[in-house]
């Protein structure tokens, strides 16, 4: 756990590459006043990614990237979260893997969340993987980021039971509203003011 003195909040950057409901309830965590984060900038690989709305809405400044070429992508966010000192970054739906450069050269923690109860069920198309297994349970995890794909360090995870009939729609749904709940808290267990 990282202690933090006074009431300076962490600079964080969320990336997103979608519809960004996490990156809503990151936003409405970090307005609370006993939150350890202010969120300063999202990042986003996809100019048409709904989420960026979130920016307008609460005001917080948002930033695309072709990603066409990676690396010079990388050099761009990089250099634009250096300027606004961000300390931490939350992937939250960002579909883009960070590079072992990026990552060993962020002076900072990064964290995840991915909707499976990892190390179980990495990578994409975890829903319906989990069905066709016969899964009893899914849910979801936050974890640290290192250089290997949804293998880095568990910081909180929630089980999730899975009804009879359910599809991978409807299962994505129910994990969903579990990670609103589950990433704020993972945040709150890493930095506490
Ligand atoms: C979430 O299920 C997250 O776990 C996964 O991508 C999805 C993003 O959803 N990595 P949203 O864009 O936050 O609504």
């Amino acid at each position: 756990m990282v202690r933090l003195t006074g009431l300076k909040k962490i600079k964080c950057s969320v990336f997103i590459s979608g519809t960004g409901s996490n990156l809503k309830s990151l936003i409405q965590f970090s307005n609370k006043k006993n939150s350890p984060i202010s969120i300063e900038l999202i990042i986003s690989d996809n100019f048409n990614a709904k989420g960026l709305k979130f920016g307008k809405i609460y005001k917080i400044s948002n930033k695309v990237f072709n990603y066409k070429n990676k690396s010079i992508a990388e050099k761009r966010i990089f250099s634009e979260i250096k300027k606004k000192k961000i300390k931490l970054i939350c992937l939250a739906g960002f579909m883009k893997i960070l590079s072992k450069k990026f990552i060993k050269n962020f002076k900072g923690e990064i964290l995840n969340i991915h909707p499976s109860l990892l190390p179980k069920y990495k990578g994409l198309n975890t829903h319906q993987r989990v069905i066709s297994n016969g899964e009893k349970y899914s849910g979801c995890t936050v974890h640290f980021v290192n250089s290997r794909l949804d293998s880095g360090k568990i910081i909180l995870q929630k089980k999730v039971k899975i009804s009879k009939g359910e599809t991978a729609k409807s299962l994505a749904k129910k994990i969903l509203i579990q990670e609103h709940i589950l990433y704020p808290k993972a945040i709150k267990k890493v930095f506490s003011l």
